[in-house]
């Protein structure tokens, strides 16, 4: 496994962790956790405040086809899927590829653009319904960190088994004192977050195969 940046390619994105850890409350994180449409398109404080598609997973799908040499009619799946922005571009540079996407929202599936919500399975990480090696690619971002610890460890190993070939993650992490308190003052709806060499640590202990890298607000 490696420990490599492939969302490089998004834009940079302004986070005040401070203002928010300021404002934030527990009954904003109980509605953020609902990863209904207050998640997606409700309030900033309750997630992302307008979840839209403006086409900055292009370069990273692009990205991911490129580092991974993914073939035309190569299989894909990304967990947290959302409104399917990732998967809709994965599409657009291999329309063959058969792209999948699982996520727990039904509001994000029901809402996904250019037609992927009948490519998404509503369902839980820790529980994937596809046979083992069914994908080329798996990509799971800032996603799996929002399940409790043990339904985590049960969604790596998925991820493993549902892999043929490439594995990569991005999940909440630190690796100073200072980026640990600006992602405790920036998290709403995670539930397990680790200094990175814990999260080694993890991926050795369940057999994690793949690569990572880390969501450092
Ligand atoms: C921070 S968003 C990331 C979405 C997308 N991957 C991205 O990077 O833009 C987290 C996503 O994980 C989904 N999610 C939360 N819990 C989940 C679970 N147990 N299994 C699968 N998806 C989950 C949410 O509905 C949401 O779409």
């Amino acid at each position: 496994m490696a420990e490599i940046n492939l969302l490089d390619r998004l834009p940079v994105t302004k986070r005040d962790p401070l203002a928010r850890a300021a404002g934030k409350t527990e009954e904003d994180r109980r509605i953020a956790k609902q990863f209904g449409r207050d998640f997606f398109d409700g309030e900033r404080r309750h997630g992302y405040g307008g979840f839209r598609y403006d086409g900055r997973w292009l370069p990273v799908a692009r990205r991911f086809v490129e580092h991974y040499q993914l073939e035309p009619r190569a299989g894909i799946l990304d967990v947290g899927a959302a409104k399917g922005f990732l998967m809709h571009d994965f599409l657009q540079i291999l329309p063959e590829a058969e792209v999948r996407g699982l996520d727990v929202s039904e509001y994000a599936k029901e809402n996904a653009h250019g037609g992927m919500g009948e490519l998404i399975n509503l369902g839980s990480a820790e529980k994937l319904p596809y046979p083992d090696r069914s994908f080329d690619l798996v990509v799971s971002i800032n996603s799996i960190h929002n399940l409790k610890l043990d339904d985590l460890k049960q969604a790596l190993r998925e991820i493993e088994r549902v892999s043929r070939a490439h594995k990569f993650i991005s999940v909440d992490a630190w690796r100073t004192e200072e980026e640990k308190q600006r992602l405790m003052d920036w998290i709403l709806t995670a539930e397990t977050y680790m200094h990175v060499d814990d999260w080694h640590r993890l991926f050795a202990e369940v057999g994690y195969t793949g690569d990572v890298w880390w969501f450092i607000p």
